[in-house]
């Protein structure tokens, strides 16, 4: 786990929350909500893992063995876990977050996941007297770190006004895009942006390689220009020395794409270059890179 860079924190209340999944994102996240003067309790499924966040963050952080006990007493429960069934498995069932959450708690949840399971969710939260936001985010480990992160959210207008200035702890903009689903639809979009620009900015590279160019001084040079993007600024130089061993993982974004292309097929989007990254990135698995970032994605030419 790692730890945070700090930052100024808007001054509100304390508020008691708890925060499920201390993983890359969620250990940092959790960390800023901690130095911005909450209440945290955590719970990460490997014990080792919430023990090294109190220790770090503690008081007024700690821990608890299930996300039940997290969660209860909790006026706001934060989950951050990898896809649809690590998050029922957090959120449902006799150890799960639900049955520990006070009436008229929210459980704000930043797993990137499939717009059906954040409606399936708020319906069973609404059936308890609970609220649930579906609030994914965007900028990675380092905007995790930093406190910097982009979150998209989903669902009700006066649950997202009571979570959105203690979400803001980490991060630099917290807007509701619309119903329950709406925040990982717009995370979908994001991901849909991504992958076929990461796929032009290799072949982008690799061209400009075999064309025997300083690819460091031409993307100084473009990046001035038109071509700029945020992958060519934060990850065109590692791309150039093909280092990828950070960052957002190729099985994250294989995961990412597949709920962009289920969703494609239910509502007639049309989207031919994300469904050949997606076997690009397949590729990509196949010669050992699950793990590595998803500016790996030039290896393909090299
Ligand atoms: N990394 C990024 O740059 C990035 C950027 C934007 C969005 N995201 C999204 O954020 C989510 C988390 O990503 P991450 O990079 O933080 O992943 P990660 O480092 O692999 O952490 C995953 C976390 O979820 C927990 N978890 C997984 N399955 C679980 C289960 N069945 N029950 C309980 N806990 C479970 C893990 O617990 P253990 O410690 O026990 O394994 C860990 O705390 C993903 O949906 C990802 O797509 C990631």
């Amino acid at each position: 786990m790692s730890s945070i860079n700090t930052r100024t924190y808007e001054s509100i209340p304390a508020q008691t929350v708890a925060f499920l999944g201390l993983g890359v994102m969620g250990g940092p996240m959790a960390g800023h909500l901690a130095k911005a003067g909450h209440s945290v309790t955590v719970y990460n499924r490997t014990a080792a893992k919430a023990e090294a966040w109190a220790a770090e963050f503690g008081p007024p952080g700690r821990h608890a063995a299930t996300p039940r006990e997290a969660a209860a007493g909790a006026d706001i429960v934060f989950c951050c876990v990898g896809n649809d069934d690590d998050l029922r498995s957090v959120v449902l069932g006799a150890d799960g977050a639900f049955a520990g959450m006070k009436k008229g708690a929210v459980l704000v949840d930043h797993t990137t996941a499939s717009a059906d399971v954040a409606r399936e969710l708020s319906k069973a939260a609404e059936a308890l007297g609970l609220h649930f936001i579906d609030a994914p985010v965007s900028g990675g480990q380092a905007g995790a770190q930093n406190g910097a992160l982009t979150v998209m959210c989903g669902g009700d207008a006066a649950a997202f006004e009571r979570i959105k200035p203690v979400a803001a702890s980490f991060s630099r903009a917290v807007t509701l895009l619309g119903e329950s689903g709406a925040g990982q639809l717009a995370k979908m979009v994001n991901q849909i942006a991504i992958a076929g620009l990461v796929q032009g900015l290799s072949e982008a590279i690799a061209f400009g390689q075999r064309a025997g160019l300083d690819m460091e001084a031409v993307l100084g040079v473009i990046g001035k220009g038109a071509a700029q993007s945020w992958q060519m600024d934060n990850r065109g130089k590692t791309m150039i020395e093909g280092k990828f061993d950070y960052g957002f993982a190729v099985d994250w974004m294989r995961k990412d794409l597949g709920l962009v292309l289920d969703e494609a097929k239910r509502n007639g989007a049309r989207v031919p270059v994300t469904a050949l990254v997606d076997q690009f990135y397949a590729d990509v698995q196949q010669a050992g890179g699950r793990r590595w970032d998803t500016s790996s994605l030039i290896i393909r030419l090299k």
